[in-house]
Formats: structure tokens, sequence, C-alpha cells
């Protein structure tokens, strides 16, 4: 029997990285786990960050799985080294993916980087950035009620409006021709920033998906003609809590209702 994928995250926002590795390689297993009850993660400190990444990864060996996506940018940034230093399977985070994209991305060398304070704080984004090209400028800002926001539902309008004006204006004033949004929560968002960015900037912004980036590395590290023999894989899901607003959040997130989905919830 062919061996699951195993993808984390802090809680249901890496279901937008599960989505587009479903897109990207449609006949492989999934096993996603969300840290549900210890959410978020953006603001732990990273000690605490790396305990906890390290407790999903571990659970998610237990399904016997052939590589691990650490879906979380928060977890890529800080824990990402440990993780592949203690597996013996590949790890795969999202932060070089969209690093990479956002560098061939780019015309001007300037990036921004929006993402939680934990993965700004990190700088991991700026450390893989100049590994891809050191001439880049890299400009990471924290946008913390994104994050919230993309929970709620509430992605378009006034409020989401007011928070990317506010968010954006420093990546203005330094005038980048792309935004990588590095935060599993933010393409639900990608829209609005987009279209704020733009009138703030007065050109048009490249806005990269790190979630979409890692999907297709996956391509280049998983053997394609064999996962394309199937038709489709299927996803089951871990939570470590299940909050009231689940099935709404996820299928958000999923892009799908998750009716019919094998989800489980388990301790850590
Ligand atoms: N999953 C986190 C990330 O991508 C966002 C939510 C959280 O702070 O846990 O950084």
């Amino acid at each position: 029997m062919a061996k699951p994928i195993g993808i984390f995250d802090s809680g249901l926002g890496g279901l937008t990285v599960a989505r587009a590795i479903s897109g990207s390689v449609p006949g492989e297993d999934l096993v996603y786990l969300g840290d549900t009850a210890r959410v978020p993660y953006g603001t732990r400190s990273a000690k605490t960050v790396v305990r906890y990444a390290i407790a999903c990864a571990e659970r998610l060996l237990s399904f016997d799985i052939k590589l691990l996506v650490v879906a979380c940018n928060t977890a890529s940034g800080v824990a990402l080294g440990e993780l592949q230093q203690r597996l013996d399977i590949p790890v795969v985070g999202v932060i070089q993916p969209g690093a990479r994209a956002g560098v061939q991305a780019t015309r001007t060398g300037r990036i921004g980087i929006l993402a939680t304070s934990g993965t700004v704080a990190s700088g991991a984004y700026e450390r893989a950035i100049l590994a891809e090209n050191q001439s880049m400028n890299v400009f990471a800002r924290p946008a913390p009620l994104f994050v919230p926001l993309a929970e709620e539902g509430w992605v378009t309008g006034d409020v989401p409006r007011l928070a990317a004006r506010r968010y954006l204006q420093p990546l203005v004033e330094v005038d980048v021709d792309t935004i990588v949004l590095g935060c599993t929560h933010y393409p639900l968002l990608s829209e609005t920033i987009h279209e704020v960015a733009a009138e703030l900037l007065g050109h048009d912004v490249t806005i990269v998906d790190s979630a979409q980036a890692t999907a297709s590395a996956l391509t280049e590290i998983l053997d394609l003609p064999l996962s394309r023999e199937r038709a489709a894989g299927s996803l089951e899901i871990l939570v470590t809590d299940l909050p009231g607003q689940f099935g709404a959040a996820a299928s958000r997130f999923l892009g799908k209702p998750i009716e019919g989905l094998n989800i489980q919830v388990i301790d850590l």
C-alpha cells in the first residue's frame, strides 16, 4: 500500500496547504494534523513552537508517512532544522518554496513578506530569500489580525481592507513589487491584499502564495508517474480539539465541504 504524506499545522489554516497539495499531486493520500487545541503558534516563543512541532511530527510518524510537510509558516520558521535532524523521512517546510517563488516573481528585487510575529521574528524568510539571491531586498512585516479575519471568513469589505491598509503601508513605503503571503491563513485574503496593495502602490504587485509554491515544489520530490496512476487521494484529518465552528472554518480553508471526510480528535 502507498504511504501517505503527513501535513501538520497549528490549526485549520494549513488546510490551504493540503488543498494546494491535493491539487498538484491528486493521487497522494494525505494525513493532516491540526493542533487546534494549541493554536495560535504565531504569538508563542520559538522554544514552545519547536516543542509543539516535534509532538505533531511524532504523531504523524505513527501513520507511516513517507514525507512530512510543515504547513505552518511559524513552525517552518523555527522548527524545520530540528525536525529534519530528528526524522529520517524528507521534511518540507513552506518558507523555502515561498521564498523561491518570491525571488522568481520579483522584477525590482524588492520583496515584501506578510507573516505572523513569530515568523517575522525568526528571520526565516529573509534567510531563505537571500540564500536564493543575495542581491534581494526583503521587508518582512507582521499582520496578526489577518489570522482571526480569515478564521471568521471576513475576507472582503471595509474591515479587512482597513487592516490591509495598515499592514501594507510599510511595504508601500519601500515600494515592493512582490508580496509573499507567509502564513497559512492569508491566502483567503489574497484578493483584498492584492487590491489594496495595488491601490496604495499605484502599480500592480505580484502576490505569492507559499501554500501553492510548496505544493508545486512537492511535485519535484514525489514520484509523479506513480502518483498519477491513481485517480484521487484520500484526506484524513486529525485535530487536537473540535471547536464549535470547526466545520465552517475547515471548509473555508479547504475550499469545499468537509462532509464525508474522516475526522478524528486526538491527544498530543
Ligand atoms: N499557521 C500559522 C502560520 O502559518 C498561523 C496561525 C498561528 O499563528 O498559529 O504561521
